[in-house]
């Protein structure tokens, strides 16, 4: 089995099959930074799907299980079910998708039919003008909430709803999300507010941490712990004592899960970052289109897998070094 430099296996791929989004959430892409003028990735830069494909089968072949696909906004990628019907059809891959639900009311059914099984949303209010204000292009949140009824409805329920909380932001809209989806199967989890990239202005007093959502959720519906499931889990999870269900928080900053970690990230433009805080990827695209073989690509992963000793959040400080670090909605979370 191929496992890195601290035992780790490869185990989950996720797959940004586009550096573009329709949104400019404030804690993402800061409209001052992703303006109009913003240099996003020329089409002949971005993998086709067919080459998409072949490079999971390949991570597939070295251990990979689930992959998931992101952006930027992966809906606004042309024809994404071709793609997951491409990925659905390989053996032993479970195909995921984590979308800001814009264009989910219209794709829930053609993605369902394609093979997705699940499908995540991210929901950061269910105000309409705090959620206005943090995607920061008036998008209303209904349209959202309709996308999460049609995935429902396409049969990719339960599904999970991801919240960052950013102090200030939307910090008090943590126990209303809680009671829209309490009894519903949906499965919110809260995500500390992360220092990811370099543009978004992150600063230590901006993060809720996973001790105060879940004290906050725990006083009006009260909570027990549950354990893992699995070591390379994102969250953390709770249970309702009424039955009403789970939710889980992404502690990233407060109580890093790196120990685990068997992710990797595969950017629009074809590198493999070995993590989210990563300053630079390896060009797996140079490989696929210099006329490597399947044999050639795997070894290509498998010298930087086995080389990796990524720890990022567990090292991370309150005096951060500032070091640059790839965007957000370039590698997709
Ligand atoms: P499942 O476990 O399959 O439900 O999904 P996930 O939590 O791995 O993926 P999702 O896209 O829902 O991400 C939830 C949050 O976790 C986002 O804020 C991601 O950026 C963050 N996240 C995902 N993987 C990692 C990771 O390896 N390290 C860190 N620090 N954050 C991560
Ligand atoms: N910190 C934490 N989560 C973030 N996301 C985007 N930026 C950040 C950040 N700075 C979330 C998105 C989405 C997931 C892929 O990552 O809201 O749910
Ligand atoms: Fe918001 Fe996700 Fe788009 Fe970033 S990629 S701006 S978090 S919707
Ligand atoms: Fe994995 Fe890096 Fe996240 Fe740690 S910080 S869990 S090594 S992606």
């Amino acid at each position: 089995m191929l496992t890195d430099a601290l035992g780790r296996p490869l185990r989950d791929l996720r797959v940004s099959v586009t550096d573009r989004c329709n949104f400019r959430c404030v804690y993402c892409m800061p409209k001052e930074v992703f303006g109009p003028g913003h240099p996003f990735l020329p089409r002949s830069e971005v993998l086709s799907y067919e080459e998409i494909a072949r490079v999971v089968r390949v991570f597939v072949a070295l251990g990979v299980r689930k992959v998931r696909l992101t952006g930027g906004e992966p809906l606004l990628r042309r024809d994404l079910p071709r793609l997951v019907e491409m990925l659905a059809a390989v053996p032993d891959l479970e195909v995921t998708l984590t979308t800001n639900g814009s264009a989910l009311a219209a794709l829930a059914a053609p993605l369902a039919q394609a093979g997705l099984r699940r499908v995540t949303v991210s929901l950061d209010s269910l105000d309409d003008a705090e959620f206005r204000a943090m995607n920061d292009v008036d998008f209303p949140v209904a349209r959202v909430l309709a996308g999460i009824d049609a995935a429902a409805a396409a049969g990719l329920a339960p599904l999970k709803v991801n919240m960052v909380v950013k102090r200030g932001l939307n910090d008090r809209s943590v126990v209303a999300m809680a009671r829209r989806f309490h009894g519903t199967g949906h499965v919110v989890r809260y995500i500390e507010y992360m220092d990811v990239g370099s543009t978004n202005g992150w600063r230590l007093d901006d993060v809720v941490t996973a001790e105060e959502i879940v004290a906050a959720v725990h006083r009006e519906l009260p909570l027990e712990p549950v354990p893992r499931d699995d070591p390379s889990e994102t969250a953390l999870r709770w249970r309702y004592l009424d039955g009403g269900g789970e939710i889980g928080v992404v502690a990233s900053v407060t109580r890093a899960f790196c120990g685990g970690c068997s992710r990797a990230r595969l950017s629009a433009d074809g590198h493999l970052y070995t993590c989210l805080f990563a300053t630079t990827g390896t060009d797996l695209k140079a490989v696929l289109r210099g006329g490597a073989s399947d044999d050639g690509l795997a070894d290509a992963v498998r010298a930087v897998w086995s080389a990796r000793t990524d720890r990022y959040s567990e090292l991370r400080s309150a005096a951060t070094p500032p070091r640059p670090r790839v965007e957000m909605s370039f590698i997709g979370g």
